[in-house]
């Protein structure tokens, strides 16, 4: 016989990973080798297979109760999230060993990276199947989706997501205001705190002010403030608010009658103040002016403008003058007689435009015969005949024949006439020389007042 052949084959494999290196060895024996120590019914010829996280399909020519019989065969397969190193089919040799070995070893998708403002959290890590969450810092929100798993082939399902600052930023504006203008104007002066903004996301923002700096002079009405904030993402926000300025009026005040005011700042805002002014023969009975008060009434009672008194006793011609000075405007009309033909004739046109005379502050004053009959008067009031000396003395008018002189305000003798004069021309006369500006600009206002 000849010896037994023995064929010894060595099977050799790298376990990828692990590091160690299997030394499987079994015997192929020739049929007339130890042929009856080959039992094909031992049911544990080869120890039970098993396989980690895996499961092990085995195919006995002796039926499926027969895991480990000779020439069984094994399919190895791992559970989801693993893979198998090694033999993926094994079979149960006569050396009583498997033909192979087999490994599951864990997969794991790679560690994900971190996103800007934000963090993710998974079920089960890197494993398979692991699922993870993202979310956002507060003030950012998610773009993208949300989750990504680890699928079985150890890559991530979809991409990282991004957080994006879409939250706008928050600004509260200062309560609405109604402030009173302040007295003798037409504005108010108002202040307020610049409203601070805060966002989720920014530290600093840039608050835009659209409409009148605080602190300023604001006119009356409504005046609308606003305010815009961007934060770095360009998110904006706005609100806005009112600073109403109220003007408090008194009613307008009316003038006195012979008489009229000058008033300061909006003539009748509060504050203001209105002073009286009588015209030229009158004298101002009551206060000198009035303030609008902030209850919209005017302090002081009513002031009148009440006709001059002329006293006409008294003994001389400068005491007279006295009364008129810077008051009103003298016109002294001189004739020898009574029936003096040029006295008669202007007398006539005198009488008729009496108005005209008093709108120009002027006064009459006649001066007529001579002693011992001689007589001077202002309308009614007669003068004393001292008065009446001197006024001729002064003024040196003759008794011998018709003459007026026109006096000004300060009692100076502005001119002469030796005719009668047609009233147009004295008042046109008076009108240019005599009447500052203020004058001229009331008689045109109270032109018609004569008709
Ligand atoms: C307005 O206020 C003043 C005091 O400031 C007072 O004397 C006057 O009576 C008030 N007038 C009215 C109408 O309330
Ligand atoms: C009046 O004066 C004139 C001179 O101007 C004279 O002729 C006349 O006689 C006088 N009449 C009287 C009544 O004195």
């Amino acid at each position: 016989m000849p010896p037994s052949r023995i064929v010894v084959v060595f099977t050799l494999f790298f376990t990828a990973g692990s590091g160690t290196t299997v030394y499987d060895t079994y015997s192929d024996f020739t049929e007339e080798d130890n042929t009856p120590q080959l039992d094909y019914k031992d049911p544990h010829w080869c120890h039970s297979p098993s396989l980690t996280n895996g499961e092990v399909t085995c195919h006995s020519p002796r039926g499926g109760a027969y895991r480990s019989t000779l020439g069984t065969r094994c399919e190895m397969s791992c559970d989801r999230g693993y893979r198998l190193l090694g033999r993926s089919s094994i079979q149960c040799l006569a050396s009583r060993r498997w033909s192979g070995t087999a490994y599951c070893r864990m997969m794991r998708c790679h560690v994900l990276a971190l996103i800007p403002h934000g963090r993710y959290t998974c079920t089960h890590g890197f494993m398979v199947d692991s699922r993870c969450e993202f979310t956002c810092d507060p003030g950012y929100r998610i773009e993208g989706e949300h989750t990504r798993t680890c699928q079985h082939g150890a890559s991530w399902s979809g991409v990282q997501p991004v957080c994006s600052d879409t939250d706008p930023p928050k600004i509260k504006c200062p309560p609405s205001r109604l402030k009173v203008a302040e007295p003798g104007k037409l504005t108010a002066r108002v202040t307020w705190d610049r409203p601070a903004a805060t966002d989720t996301a920014d530290k600093s923002l840039d608050v835009i002010l659209v409409g009148q700096q605080p602190g300023t002079d604001f006119n009356e009405g409504a005046n609308i403030i606003r305010y815009k904030v961007y934060d770095q993402a360009r998110n904006r926000a706005a609100c806005k608010f009112i600073v109403r300025v109220e003007v408090r009026r008194c009613p307008v005040l009316p003038p006195p009658l012979h008489g009229y005011l000058t008033c300061s700042s909006d003539g009748n805002n509060y504050g203001a103040t209105c002073e009286y002014h009588c015209d030229g023969g009158y004298e101002r009975r009551g206060v000198a002016s009035r303030v609008c008060q902030f209850n919209r009434s005017w302090g002081g009672r009513a002031t009148e403008c009440v006709s001059m008194e002329i006293k006409s006793d008294v003994k001389t011609a400068s005491a007279l003058l006295d009364q008129f000075y810077e008051k009103r405007r003298l016109l002294i009309m001189s004739a020898p007689n009574i029936s003096d033909s040029d006295y008669q004739l202007q007398n006539i046109m005198i009488q008729k435009s009496d108005c005209g005379l008093d709108l120009r502050h002027v006064t009459l004053i006649e001066l007529l015969g001579s002693p011992p009959r001689e007589t001077g008067r202002i309308k009614e009031s007669l003068l004393g005949s001292e008065v009446i000396e001197g006024l001729r003395q002064v003024f040196r008018i003759s008794r011998s024949y018709f003459s007026m002189v026109l006096l000004d305000k300060l009692g100076l003798d502005r001119e002469r006439f030796i005719t009668p004069m047609a009233s147009d021309e004295l008042f046109s006369y008076i009108d240019s020389f005599l009447l500052d500006e203020e004058e001229r600009e009331r008689l045109e206002l109270h032109r018609d007042f004569c008709d």
